[in-house]
């Protein structure tokens, strides 16, 4: 059976900060999607990783559907409307249009897509990132796909042994959102060339290329920032990531989510955290909103879902959260300096912007040191290093 898996992520609201949605707003979402899925969907689910709600469906309307993505749309403004009623922090945070207009790319809410025939087993995660940025699956999708130090299915499976298709996109170009294709093994070096700045590229796809045909994977790569014009909230990107047999197994993503790389996002979304795993329905932290990440695993069959495994639940994980825990300690006693908060280039939507056009007349030139040498070519070359 040809199946659609769509998560449709927003924050309309949370208790007493960027914590978690209440109960009442949960269950007026998960009613309003309930209501509607006899005529649309197959099946859903419903949780939270943070202060986002997650509505994962499955159906058959393939993707960028305007029904499916107007239903999640519908769920999350009936749910900011109770968020409204108990003065939920940030209610309707990022419902940042006005009204539905065909898809819900573009008007604040994440999405990520899959279509697909359904394998005998099919096997897929969801994740779900709070307090960061599209490009915090970056270093973890990059170790699972291309990196045999961390997949060895890429050396002992067949089906992997050719490798995957990213497609990355460039998430701050002046003319607007821009992608690249780019092959692992082949242009491993591009893809981390670029995948390393967590902050402007993040990967948007994965595509087999035993199987062109087979979408490994969707991240959402919405940035709240551009929509709005300012600091509204993180982008808190979703994932679907399909796993076993010809993908990488569920067991190869952990030890790169272990890792937990430092990402941007956190407090103000400002700052440079370790990105945390978490078991799901996990309220923000209190430790200044530490980047956070759940995991579900699905098992699915004629678009029926299971109950998912919460698969950074499982004792093992305690000890890793412990060592991630201590990196954001010893990374928060430096506090404001770089690179605990984020570079300026990043900030440029916030208020520090403000704060720097004021001082800008106290500052005095000095004459005498302003001339730039010309770099050629030549001259770059010659100072290479190696
Ligand atoms: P959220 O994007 O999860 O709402 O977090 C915003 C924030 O600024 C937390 O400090
Ligand atoms: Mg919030
Ligand atoms: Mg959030």
């Amino acid at each position: 059976m040809r199946v659609t898996v769509s998560v449709i992520k927003a924050d309309i609201g949370a208790i007493g900060g960027h914590t978690m949605p209440s109960a009442e707003v949960l269950g007026i979402v998960r009613d309003r999607v309930e209501r509607e899925r006899k005529k649309l969907l197959v099946d859903f689910y419903i949780c939270h990783t943070g202060d986002d709600i997650a509505i994962i469906m499955t159906h058959t309307r393939g993707k960028d559907s305007p029904d499916i993505h107007q239903l999640a749309w519908d769920a999350f403004l009936k749910g900011t409307d109770k968020a409204k009623t108990q003065g939920l922090y940030g209610a309707g945070q990022d419902l940042l249009k006005e009204a539905f207009s065909g898809n819900i790319r573009g008007l604040g809410p994440g999405s990520a897509e899959v279509e697909l025939d359904e394998r005998p087993s099919e096997a897929f995660m969801v994740l779900l990132g709070d307090k960061c940025g599209p490009g915090a699956f970056n270093l973890p999708l990059y170790l699972a796909f291309a990196d045999p130090m961390y997949s060895p299915g890429l050396m002992l499976s067949e089906s992997l042994h050719d490798g995957f298709t990213f497609q990355i996109m460039d998430m701050d170009h002046a003319e607007g959102d821009r992608m690249i294709v780019l092959q692992a093994p082949e242009r491993l070096y591009d893809i981390a060339a670029l995948l390393r700045d967590t902050n402007r590229y993040a990967v948007e796809a994965i595509w087999s290329r035993k199987y062109p045909n087979e979408q490994a994977a969707a991240v959402g790569t919405t940035r709240l920032r551009k929509i709005a014009g300012r600091y509204v909230g993180k982008d808190d990107p979703p994932a679907v990531v399909r796993v076993q047999k010809i993908f990488p197994a569920t067991e190869e993503f952990g030890p790169a989510f272990a890792v937990g790389p430092f990402v941007g996002g956190d407090t103000r979304g400002s700052h440079n955290l370790p990105l945390m795993p978490v078991p799901m329905n996990t309220s923000a932290s209190t430790f200044f909103c530490c980047p956070m990440v759940s995991a579900l695993g699905f098992s699915m069959h004629d678009g029926i879902l299971t109950a998912p495994a919460d698969l950074f639940a499982d004792p093992f994980w305690s000890q890793v959260r412990d060592r991630i825990a201590e990196k954001a300690i010893e990374m928060r006693r430096q506090g404001f300096f770089e690179p605990a908060m984020l570079p300026m280039s990043e900030l440029e939507y916030g208020g520090i912007v403000v704060r720097l056009r004021k001082l800008d007349p106290e500052f005095a030139v000095r004459d005498g040191h302003g001339e730039k040498a010309a770099r050629t070519e030549a001259a770059i070359t010659a100072e290479d290093p190696d």
